[in-house]
């Protein structure tokens, strides 16, 4: 692997954003075979490179967006199809799943009868001002203990609003057509499914007594990673959702998902380039050219936890690695594992890099970011 990698590395040059679709295909495929009556929405956000929109689409994924953009992304390859066929249902293939959005972005999605969520009265009012032709999921607060990265402080109806807020929407002439939850990205504790599932339940089992008729079950992303050998098995956390999915709900509810990381972390591999090296305070830096601001910014946005490989072989120490850039913030790892007596032009691999990384790179300083190639 290291060949194959250091000959890309020369031919197209640093840093070098590697995607491998054949990965992709195969993260999807396990997700699908372990849970069998869960339709995926890729989270678009946790890479939103319209190659693997057409790599997924062509797989049979839907799609979960947060903006107008996102969702033209995925429209390109659903345009056809609705000016073929009369039944076509946009909500098989796309899910607006950001709570809030503001009215011009409802005004121009209103044309194609979308599904949106909402978590909110105020959102309510705004849905039903500016894309009445939504149909409505009411996202629920859940508990996002010892995630990646929490969600509820910012998302989520507290269950106890949900009647209410289901209600409301009701009363205001639109439908709630299903409900929803994300417990947090990268959730390493499962007791949060069996907790998110037991409140959606309750709720969904409360609106069908009172004559409302959800048929959707979102449960959201969160679907972990193996970045280590601390994070327990996806395989095992299926099983948990399939039986409690079958246990709570009935045959015709529909569950969906909207993964993210657990389709594209795994599929990316970054290659960077030493650019520059000094001992500061007794300890080597690496100054490399790529960092935070770029394919990196996970470090900051995903709390994400980066791991560095080199070519070369040479006795370890902990060594600094840190960005190009002249802000000193700018530094992706203060104790890396790496040979002393790698020099400039060396090279560097990081693996498992593909969400949350490109997705919020930015051009600060004037650095492009990475090159981005697809291995299918
Ligand atoms: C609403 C929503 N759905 C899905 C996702 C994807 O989550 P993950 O990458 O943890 O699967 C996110 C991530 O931020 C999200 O906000």
């Amino acid at each position: 692997m290291k060949k194959k990698l250091l000959a890309l590395a020369e031919k197209h040059g640093t840093p070098l954003f590697i995607l491998d679709h054949e990965k992709i295909r195969k993260n999807y495929r396990i997700f699908k075979k372990n849970l069998p009556r869960v339709q995926c929405y890729y989270a678009v956000k946790a890479n939103s490179n319209q190659e693997i929109i057409k790599t997924l689409f062509d797989e049979g994924s839907s799609f979960d967006v947060a903006s107008y953009n996102e969702f033209m992304q995925v429209y390109e390859y659903l345009k056809h199809f609705e000016e073929k066929d009369k039944d076509f249902f946009i909500w098989d293939k796309i899910i607006f799943s950001n709570t809030i959005k503001d009215p011009e972005t409802l005004r121009k999605i209103k044309r194609y009868r979308p599904l949106v969520t909402y978590d909110n009265s105020d959102e309510l009012k705004k849905i039903k001002g500016h894309c009445d032709t939504a149909g409505l999921v009411l996202r629920l607060k859940v508990p996002d203990t010892g995630s990646q990265v929490e969600m509820s402080s910012k998302f989520g109806a507290e269950p106890g609003d949900a009647n209410h807020l289901i209600r409301q929407a009701f009363d205001a002439g639109l439908v709630v057509e299903g409900l929803s939850f994300h417990v947090g990205s990268q959730c390493t504790n499962f007791d949060n499914y069996t907790a998110a599932l037991a409140i959606t339940s309750e709720i969904f089992h409360e609106a069908r007594k009172k004559g409302y008729n959800p048929k959707i079950v979102d449960i959201g992303g969160g679907f972990p990673v193996p970045y280590d050998a601390q994070v327990p098995r996806f395989e095992k956390l299926a099983q948990l959702i399939n039986a409690e999915c079958q246990r709570l709900f009935p045959e015709d509810i529909e569950i969906i998902a909207e993964p993210g990381r657990f389709i594209v972390a795994t599929a990316a591999t970054l290659i960077s380039e030493i650019i520059g090296k000094a001992r500061r305070d007794g300890k080597i830096f690496y100054y490399i050219n790529d960092g935070v601001y770029h394919t990196f910014s996970g470090v900051v946005y995903d709390h994400w936890i980066p791991n560095f490989h080199s070519f070369g072989r040479g006795e370890k120490e902990v060594c600094a690695v840190v960005g190009p850039t002249c802000d000193s913030f700018d530094k992706v790892s203060l104790s890396e594992q790496l040979p002393g007596n790698l020099g400039i032009g060396d090279y560097l691999y990081t693996e498992n890099i593909g969400a949350y990384s490109i997705a919020s790179s930015t051009k600060f300083n004037g650095f492009d970011g990475a090159r981005i190639i697809h291995i299918y």
